[in-house]
């Protein structure tokens, strides 16, 4: 008998969003799934998150944007997008093809922005669910990211809650003090699922050169240097919240993404890996298989928190 590795994200949301397998690619490291991607079958993936969306096109940062540090990667891309009009005209008629459910993931620097995304979006074909990333700066308020006060990520969610039927799954930045708390607000406005986490805010020098290395100066921290905290941060969320847990940071491999499910997530994002891998994805997917059969597991669900007691096996 073949395993059950379906995953229902939006259980109380009426449309649902109802994937046959925990494994989606995280946002910004999958472009819009539109790309060749010779030996890749997109079918066989949970769910594919795209770039992330604004209302207006943008170009991104300056260059240079992209360092490798040690365990990982530091990028400041700056959300270069096509815009969420091209979006609905370019992309998603040819999502609407699909099988596997695509989710936008949306980006704002108000309150308004967010709302607006989301009622833009509302009802278009081909497009299953939001992610709202909450780690931009949040204009009105000096800059400080939406989610690092359990209010202002709360507004935003009740706001794009308001403005959409579709699942809403909120992305919780690591940089605040208290991600339980953030993840507790944004459930209580609204949110059919919460995923984490984006990257961790750094930096690196260019010692020669006397300056740093980034365009600019600073940018996010992903790929496995940051699984740990992920991982950590994971198993504080899921302790927080009824609603389904998607876990993100640093998964290379199925052992890493077991024990984000271990931590209490019920699926999963692979970012990073896939510069090196770009099979990733499908990798993780196929060792989760292989995994549960090994250890006789029908349905993951079994294994979804199985490790947040101190029992064990
Ligand atoms: C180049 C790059 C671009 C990213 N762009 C976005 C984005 O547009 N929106 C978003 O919510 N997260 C974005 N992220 C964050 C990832 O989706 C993910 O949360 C983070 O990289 C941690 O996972 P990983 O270690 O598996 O990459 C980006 C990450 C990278 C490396």
């Amino acid at each position: 008998m073949s395993s059950n590795l379906s995953v229902q994200l939006a259980p109380e949301n009426p449309r649902g969003l109802l994937l046959d397998n925990p494994v989606m690619t995280a946002s910004g490291t999958f472009g819009y799934g539109t790309e060749e991607s010779p030996g890749f079958d997109i079918r066989k993936l949970g769910a594919i998150i795209c770039k992330g969306t604004t209302l207006k096109p943008r170009d991104g940062n300056p260059q240079p944007r992209l360092v490798e540090t040690a365990g990982g990667v530091l990028n400041s891309i700056g959300l270069e997008n096509i815009g969420v009009d091209a979006l609905i005209k370019e992309k998603a008629p040819v999502w609407a093809g699909w099988q596997v459910p695509v989710i936008v993931n949306i980006a704002g620097e108000t309150v308004g922005d967010y709302a607006r995304l989301a009622e833009k979006l509302d009802g278009v074909d081909g497009i299953s669910g939001l992610e709202v990333n909450i780690g931009c700066p949040n204009v009105a308020a000096g800059g400080a990211e939406f989610g690092t006060s359990p209010d202002s990520a709360a507004g935003v969610t009740a706001a794009v809650r308001k403005a959409t039927s579709l699942p809403v799954l909120v992305k919780l930045t690591p940089n605040t003090n208290n991600i339980a708390g953030v993840a507790a607000a944004v459930a209580g406005a609204g949110a059919d699922a919460v995923s984490l986490i984006n990257t961790i805010k750094g930096m690196a020098i260019d010692t020669a050169g006397r300056r740093p290395v980034l365009g600019n100066i600073t940018g996010g921290l992903s790929g496995p240097a940051i699984k740990p905290v992920a991982l950590y941060m994971v198993y504080e969320v899921a302790g927080a919240v009824e609603i389904p847990v998607i876990g993100c940071g640093g998964i290379t491999t199925a052992g890493d993404a077991i024990e984000f499910i271990m931590a209490g997530a019920s699926a999963i994002q692979v970012g990073t890996a896939g510069f090196n891998n770009p099979r990733a994805p499908l990798d993780v997917l196929e060792g989760i298989e292989q995994f549960m059969k090994k250890e006789g597991i029908n349905s993951l669900t079994e294994l979804v928190g199985i490790a947040r007691s101190k029992g064990g096996k």
